[in-house]
């Protein structure tokens, strides 16, 4: 079959380095649009169906509020509350809600049943997390370290230190750091650290953008050229079996503390797209710490997810009904 003309969302990858730098544009100037009360109604009339095949707080309510902010509705459906893959077909669903949707956003146990979706769907199709990666959070961190550079430094000059758990936030930042010329170094237990299929494909992108990206069990000399030190959780629901390994595995060397953030330089910001566990990843002085941006990150989620539907929908994509095409 011939490509799908459809834009849609599924790993940063697929977008141009100069296109990821209009939409970090387009968020900037929506943000700026929401702190006057003036974000325009882009979306009026749009209806986004959102398909959680797991829970969330952030992505969550980002896309229900970014819709409603753009004058659209957003639909939630419940982890089990559609016939997702069980008593219908991906393809069947991707059809039934690109006839009654204008964006379909999902968050789904399995990267494939993400991309299924896409290739089936007459819709943009928004990935929201799924076992491999979460570009919707990648975008809103490019944003925040933007944000949040030192004076006169941009993000090709950064280095972001992501400590811990190769998880699904660790190959998405990967990559989009790669793709902004930046510096990325993964500090991890050798048995946690990102997988060489990972490390190639990111650091083929970095030799086109002037980035570098290293793998290294030494967090200590790590966060110690760290512009942004970031960690995630060191394990998730279905790996509530590993958690003593994991334990052993990470305590207590890669814990973000304030011993280990203290080796950063002293403008060095702390990052964790939440949830945290407080305690365990990261302590509570450095997660509360002035140099913290973890909050930051949470609300740009916000203006990230009201650039992504704009730039997914507006103005060229419409939802087609085949009889009017
Ligand atoms: N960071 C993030 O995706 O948070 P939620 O799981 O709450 O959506």
């Amino acid at each position: 079959p011939a490509a799908s003309p459809i834009k849609h969302l599924i790993d940063t990858r697929d977008v141009e380095r100069d296109e990821l730098e209009r939409l970090l544009d387009l968020i900037t100037a929506l943000k700026e649009a929401d702190a006057d009360g003036a974000v325009p109604r882009l979306l009026e009339g749009r209806s986004l169906g959102m398909i959680f095949e797991e829970p969330s707080t952030r992505t969550r309510v980002s896309f229900e509020v970014a819709m409603a902010k753009l004058g659209g509705h957003a639909l939630y459906l419940k982890p089990g509350e559609i016939h997702l893959g069980a008593r219908e077909s991906l393809y069947d669903t991707a059809k039934v809600l690109s006839r009654m949707c204008d964006v379909i956003e999902a968050r789904t146990l399995s990267h494939g049943t993400v991309t299924a979706l896409a290739q089936a769907a007459e819709v943009p199709v928004i990935n929201g997390l799924t076992d491999f990666n979460h570009p919707t959070q990648a975008i809103c961190d490019v944003l925040t370290m933007r944000e949040h550079l030192p004076p006169g430094r941009t993000l090709a000059d950064a280095t972001i230190v992501f400590v811990g758990d190769r998880t699904n936030v660790c190959s998405s930042t990967m990559f989009i750091a790669a793709q902004f010329g930046m510096r990325f170094v993964h500090a991890a237990p050798p048995a946690y650290q990102a997988p060489p299929d990972w490390v190639g494909a990111a650091r083929a992108i970095a030799e086109t953008t002037g980035g570098s990206v290293e793998v290294t069990a030494d967090v200590e000399d790590a966060v110690a050229g760290a512009d942004f030190v970031y960690t995630d959780l060191w394990w998730w629901v279905d790996q509530e079996d590993e958690i003593p390994a994991r334990r052993a595995a990470f305590l207590p060397r890669y814990q973000v503390d304030a011993e280990l953030f203290a080796r950063a330089p002293s403008h060095a910001r702390f990052m964790h797209c939440l949830p945290a566990s407080r305690g365990v990843e990261v302590t509570d002085e450095v997660i509360d710490h002035e140099r913290s941006i973890v909050f930051d990150q949470a609300e740009n989620r916000l203006h990230a997810e009201k650039g992504i539907l704009v730039w997914l929908t507006y103005p060229t994509v419409r939802r087609a009904s085949p009889a009017l095409r």
